[in-house]
């Protein structure tokens, strides 16, 4: 695996690569990799023949009060799991390379970034859609994968590839859950050994929502009403919100019908550190 740190140098070998005819994955992330990262990794070997994963905690998509300082990285472990499952290319350029002196263009979706992580989290989604518009230009992929962990990214996104013509598949890979159904996450070192136990009652959350939509409930406040109640139920998590809302659009109808995906989304702090988590079904 060859550790490129050059915007220039990276957009030279997928130029390379692409003269050769191959196809280019890319797999964006912020590094600290656990095996959700990894198990992106390994899809996107199935998609193409070159696999660049992109390393950068990205200071654009934090608030002022986030953690960006503190964000976890190990570049050196990250090097190490990244080379033994097979990426070709690892691009981790610094915060200058990206963000140079005088840098002065920001990309905004207005499609799904009013709500929920959008609201919570002001001008997250800005930096999110400009360093991917960034990553997309360096690396120059066919094929990009994210996960469904941070659903309302991929529907940003999505638009953002259809709205700006970027020719590249966006793939959405399945969310990695520790045995006790946590959604892995880089966050979840922050977690005390109390707060992690505690930690895994929000997949429990999402289940009474998945349970009440297979009992037949359709109305969106009581299957909201199933999860909050199990949430309540722990004064150690204090609940940033709870919704239930069609996976593909992020509508919030009153009634959910027949055959309509639907998304579970919750986001809770335990302590100081934030976590989110989603699940996805189909109304029967
Ligand atoms: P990061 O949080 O590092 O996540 C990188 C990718 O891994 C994202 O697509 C995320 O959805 C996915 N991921 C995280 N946890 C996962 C899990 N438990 N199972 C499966 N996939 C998981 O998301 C970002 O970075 C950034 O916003 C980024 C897109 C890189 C832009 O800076």
């Amino acid at each position: 695996m060859k550790v490129i740190d050059k915007v220039q140098e990276m957009q030279n070998i997928v130029n390379t690569h692409r003269k050769r005819g191959e196809r280019i994955v890319c797999v964006p992330t912020m590094g600290y990799f656990h095996d959700g990262h990894l198990s992106l990794m390994k899809l996107a070997q199935e998609y193409g023949d070159v696999v660049i994963v992109t390393l950068f905690v990205n200071p654009t998509q934090f608030g002022p009060n986030e953690d960006f300082e503190r964000y976890p990285r190990d570049f050196q472990r990250d090097y190490e799991l990244a080379s033994s499952i097979g990426v070709d290319y690892l691009f981790a350029p610094t915060v200058e390379e990206m963000y140079p002196d005088g840098y002065s263009t920001k990309i905004i979706v207005n499609k799904f970034t009013d709500k929920f992580e959008g609201l919570k989290r002001a001008g997250h989604f800005d930096g999110v859609a400009t360093v991917v518009t960034k990553i997309f230009n360096a690396t120059k992929p066919n094929v990009a994968i994210f996960g469904q962990k941070d659903l309302q990214q991929t529907l940003v996104v999505r638009q953002l590839v259809k709205d700006l013509l970027f020719d590249i598949d966006i793939v959405i890979a399945p969310t990695v859950r520790e045995s006790d159904g946590l959604a892995m996450s880089s966050r979840n070192v922050y977690l005390s050994r109390e707060e992690r136990e505690v930690a895994s009652q929000i997949y429990r959350a999402l289940q009474k929502g998945l349970d009440a939509i297979n009992k037949g409930i359709t109305n969106r406040d009581v299957i909201s009403s199933y999860v909050q109640k199990h949430l309540s139920k722990f004064p150690q998590l204090t609940v940033d919100y709870v919704a239930v809302v069609n996976s593909e659009n992020f509508e919030e109808p009153a009634e959910f019908v027949p055959g309509e995906n639907v998304a579970i989304l919750v986001a809770v702090y335990l302590g100081k550190t934030r976590l989110i988590d989603n699940i996805i079904t189909k109304i029967p």
